[in-house]
């Protein structure tokens, strides 16, 4: 596809960037749009998913026709067969009068179901049965009814564990992933983060009637460098904090920092290691339990000297010796000898136990390392794995994997 084409469609929904990933996404999209398929957009949440099916369906056949959005994560479950497929009057308490579902009220267009791993199981059993037959039953009625509806659906959940969960139909997962768009995460995207940036920043200054804020280079080097969990929403929201709270509207990376989370300051640290931008798990790792093992060396040399000291000094004087070697004196310079003498002063054993409990002992692997601070993360979380995986700052699929590595089920 040309570029100007994309440029195009860019400037149409207002979106911005040039990622070779984001750019694929939208070519894919406009390529398929006019084969009725159905479509499963993935990317994490924030990525900027919901633009996809709209494309979609302006580009497709069906654009003269009905567009609907439903988010199936924030209908209820008791609620949500009765949306998709409607019911008839009477068919349970308060259902008044008959009602039409977005199946048939989309009838000919096209129905975006959005974050579609938060579907019950039933409901799945019944959007299969729509896909593959273009037929369904209202609730609380006897009569099959017909339509032709498009789906193009949308998802921030790891379908394969779902499937392998139980808590996605695997049938109905190849059914909706006839094509497939993938979004990419915004710390992927290089610099069109800070292209972003730019647009928000303009908006929020014609929102509240204020020049708009503006990064400089060390700020635009954060920006980039930083992990946006919460991806292209986040880094909205940064914006528009930043456009309403800030006195000062040339920001520096030390205002910057002020408006990124404190948890994920730590990991960017470690993210701008590696100079391709493409830092993985296993760097970041590598990196930390270098520093952990360089300070481990630090404290049993240390405690070397220390024993060496005390016993140099012990048979041969009695008198204890510092840390450096030398003999210790009084505040009035006498020493302190024989006679004075009752215990060591800095006790090894005791320096042991207090600096070095956080430490693992000498000759332990660095699997075991890695098993422990996974054992203790996921105690602290009372086994939440979501929250663990936070905190270790790793993907909940790395945790998952390394779960199972290690047999902690
Ligand atoms: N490439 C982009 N250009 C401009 N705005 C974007 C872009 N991607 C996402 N956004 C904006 O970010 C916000 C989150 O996008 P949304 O589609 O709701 O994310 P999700 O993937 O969670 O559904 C929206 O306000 C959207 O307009
Ligand atoms: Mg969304």
């Amino acid at each position: 596809m040309d570029t100007s084409e994309l440029q195009r469609i860019k400037q149409r929904y207002g979106i911005v960037g040039n990622d070779e990933g984001l750019n694929r996404a939208l070519e894919i999209a406009l390529k398929i749009a006019p084969v009725d398929l159905s479509v499963l957009i993935t990317g994490e949440n924030g990525v900027g998913k919901e633009i996809f099916p709209r494309v979609i369906h302006d580009h497709s056949l069906r654009k003269g026709k009905k567009y609907l959005a439903v988010n199936c994560g924030a209908i209820p479950e008791g609620t949500i067969d009765s949306e998709l497929f409607g019911h008839e009057k009477g068919a349970f308490t308060g259902a008044v009068e008959r009602r039409e579902g977005y199946f048939a009220v989309a009838g000919g267009g096209t129905l975006f179901l959005d974050e579609v791993g938060e579907l019950p199981l039933s409901t799945q059993s019944r959007l299969l049965r729509v896909l593959e037959t273009g037929e369904f039953i209202p609730v609380g009625a006897s009569e099959v009814r017909r339509t032709d509806v498009r789906i193009v659906a949308a998802t921030n959940v790891n379908m394969e564990k779902a499937i392998a969960d139980g808590k996605f139909r695997e049938d109905l997962y190849y059914r909706l992933n006839s094509v497939s768009i993938s979004v990419p995460p915004l710390r992927r995207r290089g610099d069109d983060v800070v292209l972003l940036f730019r647009k928000f920043a303009l908006e929020m200054s014609e929102k509240y009637k204020m020049p708009p804020v503006r990064l400089d280079e060390s700020a635009q080097k954060m920006l980039v460098a930083y992990a946006w969990p919460g991806n292209v929403r986040q880094l909205k929201n940064v914006a528009e904090n930043m456009s309403v709270t800030s006195e000062v509207r040339a920001i520096t990376s030390d205002i910057l920092q002020r408006y990124l989370p404190e948890e994920r300051r730590h990991n960017q640290v470690v993210a701008v290691a590696p100079a391709s931008g493409k830092h993985s798990f296993e760097n970041e790792r590598e990196i930390l339990y270098q520093i952990l093992f360089d300070l481990r060396r630090d404290v049993s040399e240390l405690k070397k000297i220390i024993r060496e000291n005390n016993l140099a000094s012990h048979p041969a004087s009695h008198a204890p010796a510092g840390a450096n070697g030398l003999p210790l004196f009084g505040a009035d310079g006498s020493r302190f000898g024989a006679d004075s003498y009752e215990a060591p002063i800095f006790e090894a054993e005791e320096i042991k136990e207090s600096e070095t409990a956080e430490l693992p002992p000498a000759g332990v692997s660095l699997e075991e390392v890695e098993r422990q601070s996974i054992l203790a993360a996921l105690t602290r979380n009372g086994g939440n794995r979501r929250l663990a995986a936070g905190q270790l700052g790793i993907s909940e699929r790395t945790l998952y994997r390394k779960i199972k590595e290690y047999g902690l089920e």
